[in-house]
């Protein structure tokens, strides 16, 4: 990438609802235990919010965090892209109750569907406005209440998700070489029917028989989307890297979507990354979908493991298929 205007990710917020499920709490309403759930998935446990509380909610949060962080008034915010699958509703934009929310009076914005790409997806269409000239400030939050479209009946899926919302500023970079430099997406459509919510949109209005027959939930194929994950990460790893003549050990931190942790072993096996080079956060929440990217980046970020000048290797696949790798040299 040779942009005069480089876009770099300049300061980072999150929000983690406060309540706490454990595997163990989840035996007690459902057919499974904490042993199944650790040895096939690595969760420990995850935050859910209480019923009705709506994404924009935990997106205002994460926004308010990253403004406090990086110093800034509200209003002093372009762009608003807001990256989820569980809307607060399909008209209007979440982007549009969340600027009202933080009163970024100055900002326009957009939803942007891509399920757990969704995050990266949104990186890299806020680093184009800044690439360009058009922006100063552009805020992507991934944002998720997975809770509110999983079925409890449905084992395999209610124990994987958790709920939680990042964010990330993107700015003009002052360096050349600290910018995000390169991304790569990919879509399979044909992948669509091994992870799906089938009613409440155009093709199946909401009805009694809609929710009748629980269509207004997830419905996924576990080990199909295992495997596409384990195959497309890999596959999207290496390809950036190669054009852009890194090799694994160059990069510093992979940070990838939280899945599942035999998700994320078997491809760090088979990139031959060292855990020196992981950050992983799913112990703690679950599959959070469109924010398990930019929660991981907090953490990576105050524990000291990401710093100024590192490379950075993201990577993500998620419901579509859909699937994304981006490369960056911190810039803070
Ligand atoms: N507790 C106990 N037993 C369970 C549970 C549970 N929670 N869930 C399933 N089982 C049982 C099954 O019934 C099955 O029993 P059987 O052998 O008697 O039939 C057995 O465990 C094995 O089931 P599998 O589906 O083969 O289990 P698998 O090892 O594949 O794990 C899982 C299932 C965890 C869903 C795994 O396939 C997975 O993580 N897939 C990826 C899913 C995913 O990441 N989805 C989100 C994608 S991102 C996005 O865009 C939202």
């Amino acid at each position: 990438m040779t942009n005069k205007i480089g876009a770099c990710i300049s300061s980072v917020g999150g929000y983690a609802p406060p309540n706490i499920v454990t595997n163990h709490d989840l035996a007690e309403i459902i057919d499974t235990s904490h042993s199944w759930i650790v040895q096939r998935t690595g969760i420990v446990e995850r935050r859910i919010v209480e019923p009705g509380t709506p994404v924009s909610e935990l997106a205002s949060f994460a926004a308010m965090d990253l403004i406090r962080q990086r110093g800034i008034e509200a209003d002093q915010i372009d762009l608003i892209i807001v990256c989820t699958v569980t809307p607060d509703m399909s008209i209007p934009a979440t982007a549009c109750i969340v600027q009202e929310k933080i009163r970024a009076s100055k900002a326009w914005g957009f939803d942007l569907s891509a399920a757990c790409s969704g995050f990266l997806y949104g990186v890299n269409v806020g680093s184009k406005f800044i690439e360009t000239g058009a922006h100063k400030k552009v805020m992507v939050i991934g944002a998720d209440v997975m809770s509110s479209i999983i079925n409890v009946r449905d084992r395999a899926s209610y124990v994987l998700f958790g709920d939680g919302a990042g964010a990330v500023l993107l700015e003009p970079s002052d360096s050349y070489h600290l910018r995000i430099f390169d991304y790569l997406h990919e879509m399979d459509g044909a992948g669509g029917k091994h992870l799906y919510l089938p009613g409440g949109g155009s093709l199946r209005p909401a009805s009694h028989d809609t929710v009748d027959r629980q269509l207004h939930y997830v419905h996924q194929n576990g080990p199909q989307v295992f495997k596409f994950a384990v195959r497309k990460i890999e596959q999207l790893s290496r390809q950036i890297l190669k054009r852009n003549n890194l090799s694994v050990k160059d990069v510093d931190l992979f940070i990838v979507h939280q899945a599942n942790m035999r998700i994320i072993d078997e491809v760090a096996w088979k990139l031959g990354l060292s855990n020196d080079q992981l950050v992983t956060n799913i112990q703690k929440y679950g599959n959070t979908s469109d924010a398990t990217i930019p929660l991981l980046v907090k953490d990576a970020l105050s524990d000291g493991r990401l710093k100024k000048g590192d490379t950075v290797l993201f990577a993500a696949t998620g419901a579509g298929f859909t699937g994304g790798a981006t490369l960056a040299r911190w810039g803070y």
